[in-house]
């Protein structure tokens, strides 16, 4: 590599990187925290069941049902960007509630919630799939 080509590959790799860090969810959320909150303050097993499969004690009376993360198919794009169940689309869920977003508004929002906790949930609610 000449000394242009390298000065431009670094380049690249520092835009690269503030494009990295400029996606609004952290990422690299810690399973087992999440895991905590799942079951604990963020109360989502009550509709989304302690497995994740969307059959918490809540779950009877919803419609469109809690959503499955055994299966992880998410449905909400919420923003807009054609792809459902990105971990944006998820952190705007958690954060916002789905009613915001066309979906549920049973799915509460959680804004209570630090960004880690976001990503803990996100990293945990992922784990989940089957
Ligand atoms: C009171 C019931 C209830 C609680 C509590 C609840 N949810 Fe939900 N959640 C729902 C319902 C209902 C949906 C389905 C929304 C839809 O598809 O319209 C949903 C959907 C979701 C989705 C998927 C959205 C998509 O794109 O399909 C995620 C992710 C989610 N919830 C995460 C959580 C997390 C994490 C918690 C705990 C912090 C939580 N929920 C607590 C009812 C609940």
């Amino acid at each position: 590599m000449n000394t242009i080509s390298k000065r431009m590959f670094i380049q690249t790799m520092v835009l690269a990187a503030s494009a990295i860090a400029a996606l609004p969810v952290m990422a690299g959320g810690d399973v087992a925290a999440g895991k905590a909150l799942y079951e604990g303050k963020g109360a989502c097993t009550t509709c989304h069941g302690n497995k994740g499969e969307g059959d918490g004690p809540a779950a009877a009376a919803l419609n469109p049902k809690p959503a499955n993360f055994a299966k992880g198919d998410f449905r909400l794009d919420t923003d807009g960007d054609g792809k459902p169940g990105t971990d944006m689309d998820l952190a705007n869920v958690i954060r916002q509630g789905a009613g915001k977003y066309g979906g549920n508004p049973a799915m509460p929002a959680h804004a209570d919630l630090s960004e880690a906790e976001v990503a803990d949930l996100i990293a945990y609610v992922r784990s989940l799939k089957q």
